[in-house]
């Protein structure tokens, strides 16, 4: 296959990559992202299939040549594999299981990246011949690779439930971050100038070592609260291990895809940390948010009241202003199409209705997002915290559905809370909160919620979509 078709059709995969970020950064265009993104992986895919099977041409020279018939015939069956295993996960996965799809998938890239290191160091070794560049971008290659892999896995069993969230509080563990950082660099130094023998083996496998512990440790040690960013930390992490294999592959598009993936990953860790009131540095360090000895006390925080149905759809027939503010609870109970519905009956009603969105809400950046755009509420009154924030004093009720951290005060009034510091969606200062949640249990970072206990606060207990339709038929 000739080497120019290959590479036209890498810059304009690259190009479709470039247009599928700009489509995705915007509600109205985010479909369009997709689908463009979506066309220019399969054209990525195809062609690098074809060039691996049939090798490569440049004019009258064969640049590399094709692989025997039955390796191909095996590679296009574990693609295909792949295929359908990925084709069905993505139709059966929950909205609420996405995350840790994602952390999972990401797990899948550093360890990719690992390989194609450790193949490239196999192929080097064989030969007896090691340069300088190629032995630094492989041994670089395997530490973001084993890094984003171990991280990943335990965002995945953090984010699943499987382990509990609570930060890891290993006595130094700034100290030990900071050694591993030191102990790469020295490594790396050493590898590069003296990679060959069992020397270079040992440098190969300690690094590989150092990189999956550290990845460990640097997710492990990072609260519930705090989880958001290790999950677009890790986004960019698979990028830049992405990228890495694409030096060691000599492949121009993965170093451009796994650039894009790193950069853009990178830019939404800084968004999440401005919109947590975190030190983006830290979080790049691994060493940022709880250090670990914060526990949060359980403290008699008062009585709270309870409400029901009925009542709350009596208190919104009297309001001139609602606010909407949806979390998690909403994607578990699956609630949107009922609260889009609860929405256009209350518009019906020349009743102002509007959500807040905090930037964090749910499990994914953007979670909420999705999931009102898929019942169908306009855009145009799906607001950020910070657009909504200084309008809820004058609003006449608040709906917290299924939202816990995103709207708890402690945050902002309490300095020794493990959530302090974090902007949130000030809905106390409305008139009336009403808050949907099945029982007085804490949200994802396990802090107690004062706001539940506020004059101004009734709890509407029971599953969101089911109260949401109870209002709707008491309306
Ligand atoms: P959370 O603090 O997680 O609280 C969700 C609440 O929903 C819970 O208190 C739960 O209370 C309630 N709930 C669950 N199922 C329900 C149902 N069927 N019906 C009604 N209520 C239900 O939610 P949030 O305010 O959206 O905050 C998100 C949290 O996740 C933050 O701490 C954030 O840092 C973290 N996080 C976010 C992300 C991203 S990127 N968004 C990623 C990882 C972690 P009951 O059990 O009593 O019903």
């Amino acid at each position: 296959m000739s080497a120019t078709l290959i590479n036209g059709s890498f810059i304009i995969a690259a190009l479709l990559f470039i247009l599928a970020l700009a489509g995705l950064s915007k509600h109205e265009t985010s479909q369009r992202g997709n689908i463009l993104g979506a066309i220019g992986m399969a054209l990525a895919l195809l062609f690098t299939i074809a060039g691996v099977v049939f090798g490569t041409r440049s004019g009258p020279f064969i640049v590399t040549a094709g692989i025997p018939l039955w390796i191909a015939a095996t590679l296009v069956l574990v693609l295909l594999a792949g295929a359908v295993i990925g084709i069905t996960k993505a139709l059966n996965v929950e909205m609420t299981e996405m995350p840790e799809l994602i952390a999972l998938f990401h797990s899948f890239v550093g360890l990719s990246a690992v390989l194609v290191g450790w193949t490239a160091y196999l192929q080097m070794a064989a030969r007896g011949h090691f340069d300088a560049l190629h032995s630094g971008e492989l041994y670089v290659g395997i530490f973001i690779g084993a890094v984003t892999f171990t991280g990943s896995l335990v965002a995945y069993l953090k984010l699943s439930a499987k382990i509990r969230s609570a930060p890891l509080a290993l006595p130094g563990k700034n100290a030990l971050n900071l050694g591993a950082i030191v102990a790469f660099f020295v490594l790396t130094a050493l590898f590069v100038l003296y990679p060959k023998g069992t020397g270079g083996f040992v440098l190969i496998s300690a690094i590989t070592l150092l990189a999956l512990l550290l990845g460990l440790h640097l997710v492990a040690s990072i609260g519930g609260g705090d989880m958001p960013v290790v999950v677009s930390m890790l986004n960019s992490y698979s990028g830049w291990a992405a990228a890495a294999a694409g030096f060691t592959l000599s492949n121009d598009l993965l170093i451009v895809t796994g650039a894009l993936v790193g950069s853009s990953g990178a830019y939404l860790s800084y968004i999440m940390c401005k919109a947590m009131n975190r030190s983006f540095l830290s979080v790049i360090a691994g060493g940022f948010g709880s250090d670990g000895m914060v526990v949060s006390q359980q403290k008699d925080l008062g009585e709270h009241r309870e409400t029901t149905a009925q009542e709350v759809a009596g208190m919104l027939k009297g309001a001139t202003s609602v606010v909407i503010t949806p979390g998690y609870g909403m994607a578990v109970a699956q609630a949107q199409s009922a609260v889009a519905d609860l929405t256009s009956r209350l518009k019906a009603q020349g009743i102002e209705v509007r959500f807040g969105i905090h930037p964090v809400a749910g499990r994914l950046p953007g979670h909420m997002n999705v999931l009102l755009a898929e019942a169908k509420v306009p855009y145009d009154i799906v607001l950020e915290m910070d657009e909504i924030n200084d309008d809820l004093a004058d609003t006449d009720i608040v709906l917290v559905i299924g939202a816990n951290d995103t709207v708890n005060p402690a945050a902002t009034e309490d300095p020794t809370s493990p959530i302090a510091g974090m902007p949130v969606l000030e809905v106390w200062k409305s008139g009336q909160v009403v808050v949907f949640k099945r029982s007085m249990a804490t949200g994802y970072a396990g802090v107690q919620n004062p706001l539940f206990f506020k004059e101004n606060t009734q709890m509407l207990f029971g599953d969101a979509k089911e109260r949401v339709a109870d209002i709707i038929n008491a309306l």
